[in-house]
């Protein structure tokens, strides 16, 4: 999709389709300061329109050079946010596929955003819910028409809404990485495969990429990845992605790991397959997530020393594989009991957040589809977000807890007083694998938390990672929830007076 901004006037804007995002309440006034056809056709229309979020109507110009006008509601205009402009250029996208205009032009409104938000949230919108997955389809959807060509209308404020709206435009296309990613059947993406392809995005958007293979990974002692490895007839990887650029304002880099089950089948401890295991491609979400991060950090040409780590395998019962009973030895020399082979996400990453103290992290972010217990708690539509409940706790968190709100990737905390731990006590060994059925996603952050010793941010997104059924925005599958909030976290963090 090919997304400009123009000033050109709104008569003289030669599409099939012109969508005009109003206000309730506003849309009178709005069809009076347009005037000319377009003006008219919607003024016309109104007796039918009420400016609720996502309503439309479509409406025909008598004369003029737009073929189509859709006007969608923005709802109350004190409630006008990024997450409503999202919503509603999605209505507008919708409206766009109905008609099969191939050409199409979205106005920024008026509201208490500045136009580099409003840009930013309008193609953010439209592009994400434009999404459709279909590279395992053999004949194209013939019900589809792709819009070619998207034309900002901007007001005065035209160098901030092109700023915006390409800002929006790299943040979807990152974002859309990692859905496709998601989406890949597993045997498309091996660990091998996985660092293969991740090196093809290092060498395109310019980051670098290094994936260590299964001996250097034995090196290093990562016995929570190898152990996790073991059933598995495919190698583990470790993919080291590093953005490095010489205006860095930071010396010691902000760290990104991301849980990397290419697939999770439980092992011994085996999932039943309906609505647990047929789902588990996706428990890559988290890599997929620090991935698209990447790619919108290098094109956006943050000015900030970032470093994803991604450590990565499948989670299988083959003949070798770990048993309950089993005592790993891990990357920080703790030795952990494996209770139950399907607690696999927390024995891998460990091994990542051990190996990132070497960096000398200024902060470390982890994401993580890490436990059923998440989606209880919490449902689909919001993530888990856990840090160690020092006196910087409520620090760390406030700008992560501001990046979900206008990315729209949100956020719940979760407490983690020092009691939580208990429950990981093991008879044998350091600590073991799982608590009890109590507080699932909280157990599973404190027994990461014995792998870290830096300022460090947990996201448990097991439910909002994929979706069985679509939300505005986002269609059924992999969701690229992640990549929009690092993203936001990391331009700020690399601009922290600019706001
Ligand atoms: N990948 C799963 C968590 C998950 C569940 C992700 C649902 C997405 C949707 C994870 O590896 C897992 O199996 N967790 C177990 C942990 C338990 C054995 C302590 C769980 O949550 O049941
Ligand atoms: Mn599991
Ligand atoms: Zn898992």
């Amino acid at each position: 999709m090919k997304v400009s901004v123009t000033t050109l006037s709104l008569q003289d804007l030669d599409v099939d389709l012109l969508i005009i995002p109003v206000g309730r309440s506003l849309a009178r006034a709005r069809a009076a300061q347009i005037g000319g056809p377009v003006g008219e056709a919607l003024n016309a229309a109104l007796i039918d329109f009420e400016g609720d979020l996502e309503e439309t109507l479509l409406c025909y110009p008598a004369s003029g050079r737009a073929r189509r006008v859709a006007v969608v509601g923005l709802g109350y205009p004190e409630n006008i946010d990024r997450e409503a402009l999202r919503r509603a250029a999605a209505a507008g996208a919708h409206m766009a596929m109905k008609t099969k205009a191939t050409t199409v032009a979205l106005c920024l409104p008026d509201s208490q955003l500045d136009s580099e938000a409003t840009g930013q949230s309008l193609v953010e919108g439209y592009m994400l819910s434009s999404y459709e997955y279909d590279r395992y389809k053999t004949r194209p959807n013939e019900e589809r028409t792709i819009t070619e060509r998207l034309v900002l209308h901007a007001g005065r404020d035209e160098k901030s809404a092109r700023r915006g709206a390409e800002r929006g435009r790299i943040e979807a296309e990152a974002t859309i990485t990692a859905r496709d990613l998601v989406n890949l059947s597993p045997h498309d993406k091996t660990p091998t495969l996985l660092g293969k392809i991740v090196e093809r995005f290092g060498r395109k958007y310019g980051y670098e990429v290094s994936v260590w293979d299964k001996s250097d990974i034995e090196k290093e002692k990562m016995g929570g990845l190898l152990g996790v490895n073991r059933g598995s007839l495919e190698p583990p990887v470790m993919i080291e992605m590093t953005w490095k650029p010489s205006k860095a304002g930071n010396s010691r880099p902000v760290v990104l790991v991301g849980k990397g089950i290419v697939f999770d089948t439980g092992g011994l401890s085996l999932k039943p397959t309906k609505n647990s295991m047929d789902h588990m491609k996706a428990d890559m979400a988290g890599a997929a997530a620090v991935i698209g991060a990447m790619e919108a950090i290098a094109r956006l040409d943050v000015p900030l020393y970032v470093i994803g780590l991604i450590p990565a395998t499948d989670n299988r019962p083959g003949q070798d594989a770990y048993v309950p009973g089993d005592v790993l030895r891990m990357h920080s020399g703790m030795t952990v009991e494996v209770l139950n082979t399907d607690a696999e996400g927390r024995l891998i990453l460990a091994d990542a957040l051990s190996y990132a103290k070497l960096y000398r992290p200024e902060i470390v972010f982890d994401l993580a589809t890490l436990t059923g217990a998440q989606v209880v708690a919490l449902g689909s539509q919001v993530a888990a977000v856990m840090t160690r409940e020092d006196s910087g706790a409520s620090e760390r968190l406030e700008p992560v807890m501001e990046a979900a709100e206008r990315s729209g990737d949100l956020l719940h905390p979760m407490p983690m007083h020092a009691h939580y731990a208990e429950a990981l006590k093991s008879d044998v060994a350091d600590i073991k694998n799982i608590g009890n059925r109590e507080a699932g996603s909280i157990t599973a952050a404190k027994f990461l938390e014995n792998f870290v010793d830096y300022p460090w941010v947990h996201i448990d997104m097991a439910g909002p990672s994929f979706l069985k059924s679509e939300l505005p925005y986002r269609p059924a599958g992999g969701t690229g929830f992640g990549v929009r909030l690092l993203t936001e976290f990391i331009r700020d963090y690399a601009h922290p007076k600019k706001r």
